[in-house]
């Protein structure tokens, strides 16, 4: 794997390899890697691609000071797992490399009704970062297929936006399958700061998702929330969200629909950490 901090570097050496045919498969990481991420690295790779990754704490994006701070760090680790996996290619810059005019420079896109339900009502200016960095590294790597994770799965509809608001449409945007613990759990850079206790307890988010896939047809969509909701209060969490939306849109449910395809979202706090998951549900 060679590593680049470097743009021109890592232009060049891109476009060189382009010229060969080969085409570029990019997953775009904040590091601390767990399987997920890699689960990533492996579709590109698997796909044919150039497997480009990477590894950028981006500032902007952190509405919480607090949780950039405490973000992990394990580049060391991060390198030897990418080696592993057959990534080609690692980008590492540092934050005047992607902000050499300082942020607020950078041009912002407007997500719209995205930006206003959900993580986007949560964190509020979250979006705001992730497109600005998103669009900057696709400046940069120039890639013909971008590999996103549901795991975020409005950040998948945000980046779809951003790749039409910034004429990269012909980017191929592949969103790949929540890779989870053995208990459910979506595996998440956060879950490391998880004390023991709590990381027991954290697959009750999944539980709770499949609750609510599996009462559709059997129990009133407000009564399903609120006994997800009363259990994750008994296990010590504080939710922010309990949704169920329309899978193409986002448009928020109040109540199970037949005629449109559903994806359940949490977003829940224990102690300290932030954690989200989704599942899209399978027809009843
Ligand atoms: P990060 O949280 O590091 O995630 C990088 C990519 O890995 C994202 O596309 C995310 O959805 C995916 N991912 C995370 N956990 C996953 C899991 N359990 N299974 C499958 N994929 C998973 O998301 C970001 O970084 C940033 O916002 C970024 C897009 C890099 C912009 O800074």
């Amino acid at each position: 794997m060679v590593i680049f901090k470097k743009i021109e570097d890592i232009k060049n050496y891109i476009s060189l390899k382009n010229t060969t045919g080969i085409n570029t498969g990019f997953v775009p990481t904040m590091g601390a890697l767990h399987e997920g991420h890699l689960s990533l690295i492996e579709k590109a790779r698997t796909d044919g691609m150039l497997v480009v990754c990477s590894i950028f704490l981006n500032p902007t994006q952190f509405n919480d000071k607090k949780d950039l701070e405490k973000y992990p760090v394990s580049t060391d680790d991060d390198i030897a797992l990418l080696v592993k996996a057959g990534c080609d290619v690692l980008f590492l810059p540092a934050v005047e490399e992607i902000y050499p005019d300082g942020v607020d420079k950078m041009p912002t896109y407007d997500f719209g009704y995205l930006d206003t339900i959900l993580e986007g009502a949560n964190r509020p200016g979250h979006f705001k970062g992730v497109g600005q960095v998103v669009s900057r590294l696709l400046e940069i790597v120039e890639p013909h297929s971008l590999y996103m994770g549901q795991k975020d799965y409005q950040q998948c509809m945000v980046v779809c936006k951003l790749l039409e608001l910034t004429g990269r449409q012909n980017i191929n945007l592949i969103i790949c399958p929540t890779t989870r613990e053995a208990d459910g759990l979506a595996m998440s850079s956060r879950n490391r700061r998880l004390t023991e206790p709590q990381r027991v307890i954290a697959g009750v988010i999944y539980r709770c998702l499949v609750s609510i896939e599996s009462k559709q047809s059997t129990t009133e969509l407000d009564i399903v929330k609120k006994e997800c909701e009363e259990l994750l209060k008994a296990k010590g969490f504080i939710t922010e969200y309990i949704a169920l939306a329309n899978a193409k849109d986002l448009t928020l449910l109040d109540s199970y629909r037949k005629d449109v395809p559903m994806v359940a979202l949490i977003a829940a706090k224990i102690g300290e950490i932030r954690l989200i998951d989704n599942i899209v549900l399978n027809k009843a």
